[in-house]
């Protein structure tokens, strides 16, 4: 059983193929988190040892007992009132604007299948395996319920938390923080692994010790962001990529988020996770609730490769949806880095044309097609198609282009408005602007007040006229710009913190209707490249576009950070011109090719303008795409070098699921004359088998353990492949 209810202890155990996560209800009702790592069979609560603690508080339950105190306590929902001086992850102010609640245990629930959050991204079981617990915690004081979710996927390994906050009572009840999970360790030394960044530069992996105090990441942008990916790995120190114990948090959210990893006092560790409760101030009207969204919790107690597979397969099947979940998606040729704003049907056609030749599957218009976007200043909002500019009608444009045997996408930017815009005109309080106070713009650009369903009915009517009235097949939905200036013309005035949890939940029915209506429709995320690159919008969109730097160099250190939260089939990737429009480099086509597989696959450049012999290539590129997909989204994908710490090259491998091929990508950074030989070791191959290499049997185990010497090649950014088929 993946869950078990223990009545005499009162001891809750989650149990997966490999690990177990546990938790404890007290003798005064507090709910305990007793244990999550490699699987165990005990009670785990007898590790907790009971101490007077000065200056730690004692609840009146304890009497005269001052060895019990909640601030040193492992606890599974930690709350501000407790006595608990930690980050904690619930605090509310009732309505004399006071602080301090007093949750307890009331009930609990055991439910085949997966919960499901409404309005909100979670992973689901299609098969119904998965279980959830639901854990009832009540403040009678406050007539306030939490109810604890937990999913348990038995065979992934993955344990899910999300919570519901209820009011039941008849006053307004403000939640200053409602996170979504917390974690707390009684032993080991810690660190944080995060993924910072900024536009064009995003999840680059940086390792930091967690010592006494608070460590926090998160973004205050309205999105995931660039800056912090809403992705983290709690690693013990000596954790490396093969070895140690680590967890990980995933965040199945894409607004603003908030991530603490604390060391106390007596050196216990406690990690928290969820919506950002700085301006948050959440006020739950009498009967209202508030859905904190899913966290997704994975343990390997065999470093970051096993924990990353993990979270690939989930995210994969548990999380990305539609058509093209599983399949393979058309290579595409998108035109922004070919014309940025500078085209016209004719030139679209062209771009198309050439590309379909040489076997690209899909064209891809980008910004500028629509009102009066002949540059990023303006016409935000207008979605009526620009057919002076287009030639012809939108209709006509994808027919034309469908003739060639392609597919068709589309822009879009569903929740921005230029003030140089009809809607903006028409309606300029549905952007966040404050009254008498001057917005900060960025683009040019202004937010539109996705909270107010109003608005999305607007967005959604405009886009879908758009959509009915040609042949498509793919959308791009990017977003540009962080959010300021959150004012809601709405009755009541909401908190920032309502207004942007709102906003999200209008962003997520936007893509829902976009994605019932044309449930063929193959989504691509995008903000500014990788600023919304998580779980949430992976619900939606099963490909996001990784970052706006193009630069294979560049990207092989956003792929990598990338590579430990989320699968290889989610990264938009595309070859595109030299020198790099984003820093100037110049790198061979067959590396930009071999970068750009590592994910959904593409082009971003004007195929007429290219070298006869480049044109070869893409043939190549192409018949290797369709060669190897099913090694490159469906295989196991395994770091082979540290991109951070090896600056020589970057390696990686893909190897099937039955160990019967593989296939090795090797990028040289560097060159030297006279350089010391460089090897690398290869994983995931069955130790027994041997795999044909250039006409060599080499097995599995030497393969792994005794390398293979990489290519001296001669120039720099080279880079090439070695394809392995076992020979049993
Ligand atoms: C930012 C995106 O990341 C680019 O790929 C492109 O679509 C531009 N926006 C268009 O404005």
């Amino acid at each position: 059983m993946a869950i078990l209810w223990d009545q005499k202890n009162k001891v809750f155990s989650l149990n997966t193929k490999n690990t177990t996560y546990q938790m404890k209800i007290d003798k005064f009702g507090f709910l305990l988190h007793t244990y999550y790592g490699e699987k165990i069979n005990n009670d785990a609560s007898y590790l907790i040892v009971n101490q007077d603690r000065g200056f730690s508080g004692n609840p009146y339950d304890a009497e005269n007992d001052r060895t019990y105190s909640l601030d040193v306590l492992p606890q599974e929902y930690p709350f501000y009132g407790s006595g608990d001086y930690r980050t904690t992850a619930f605090d509310v102010i009732d309505s004399n604007n006071t602080s301090g609640c007093d949750l307890r245990f009331e009930s609990y629930e055991i439910i085949q299948g997966k919960y499901a959050l409404s309005g909100l991204p979670a992973s689901y079981s299609e098969n119904n395996k998965a279980m959830t617990l639901v854990v009832n915690l009540i403040d009678n004081r406050l007539n306030l319920k939490v109810q604890l979710y937990y999913g348990v996927f038995e065979d992934e390994d993955v344990i899910t938390r999300a919570a519901k906050i209820i009011n039941n009572s008849d006053k307004t009840i403000t939640l200053s923080k409602a996170l979504t999970a917390n974690l707390d360790f009684l032993t080991g030394d810690f660190d944080l692994i995060h993924f910072h960044g900024r536009h064009a530069g995003e999840r680059t992996m940086e390792r930091t010790h967690i010592e006494h105090g608070s460590f926090s990441i998160g973004s205050r942008r309205g999105t995931s962001s660039h800056q912090h990916n809403p992705f983290v790995i709690l690693a013990e120190r000596d954790t490396t990529e093969h070895f140690g114990n680590c967890f990980g948090m995933s965040f199945v959210y894409s607004g603003n988020f908030e991530c603490t990893a604390e060391k106390d006092q007596y050196g216990q560790t406690r990690i928290a996770m969820g919506v950002l409760s700085e301006r948050f101030n959440y006020a739950l009207e009498p009967n209202e609730s508030f859905l904190a969204p899913e966290v997704i919790m994975i343990h390997s107690n065999s470093g970051f490769e096993s924990l990353s597979h993990k979270y690939h397969n989930i995210i994969r099947h548990n999380i990305c949806r539609g058509e093209y979940k599983l399949k393979r998606r058309p290579i595409l040729i998108n035109n922004w880095e070919a014309t940025y704003f500078d085209f016209d049907g004719e030139k679209l056609f062209n771009i198309a044309k050439q590309a379909s030749e040489l076997g690209v599957e899909m064209m891809v218009l980008d910004d500028g097609w629509f009102g009066s976007r002949d540059d990023d200043n303006q016409a935000l909002g207008d979605w009526w198609v620009n057919e002076k500019k287009l030639q012809g009608t939108l209709k006509e444009v994808s027919e034309r282009i469908c003739s060639l045997g392609m597919k068709f996408g589309l822009w879009i930017e569903p929740e921005m408005v230029n003030e140089n815009s009809d809607l903006y005109r028409n309606h300029p309080d549905w952007a966040f602007v404050i009254p008498n106070k001057k917005p900060i713009r960025s683009r040019n650009q202004l937010v539109l007040d996705f909270s107010r369903k109003e608005v999305v009915d607007y967005i959604c009517e405009s886009i879908f006229k758009v959509i009915d009235d040609a042949k498509i097949s793919y959308i791009k939905m990017d977003m540009n710009r962080s959010i300021s200036d959150v004012y809601s013309a709405v009755k009541g005035n909401p908190s920032e913190g309502k207004i942007l949890y709102h906003y999200m939940l209008g962003v997520y029915d936007f893509m829902e209707r976009l994605l019932t209506r044309y449930p063929n429709l193959l989504l691509e995320g995008c903000s500014g490249g990788g600023g919304r690159f998580d779980a949430g919008m992976m619900y939606y969109s099963p490909q996001i576009w990784c970052s706006d730097n193009t630069d294979a160099i560049s990207r092989l250190h956003i792929q990598y950070g990338t590579s430990f939260g989320y699968p290889i089939s989610t990264v938009g990737s595309h070859v595109s011109t030299v020198p790099n429009h984003q820093t100037g480099r110049v790198v061979d086509f067959n590396t930009r090719g071999i970068v750009a597989m590592a994910g959904s696959f593409g082009y971003e450049l004007d195929l007429n303008l290219i070298s006869d012999d480049e044109k070869e290539e893409v043939k190549k590129q192409i018949e290797d795409y369709k060669k190897y997909w099913h090694l490159l989204h469906n295989g196991k994908y395994y770091r082979l070098t540290n991109c951070e710490e090896d600056n020589q090259k970057t390696a990686w491998q893909f190897v099937s699921e039955d160990k019967s091929e593989a296939l090795v990508q090797v990028v040289k950074c560097d060159t030297h004359c006279n350089a010391p030989a460089e090897y690398i070791k290869l994983r995931g191959l069955d130790a027994d088998v041997a795999y044909e290499l250039d006409g060599n049997l080499y097995y599995g185990s030497t393969l792994m353990n005794a390398g293979l010497p990489v290519d001296a090649m001669n120039g720099e950014y080279k880079a090439y492949k070695i394809h392995l088929v076992a020979k049993r």
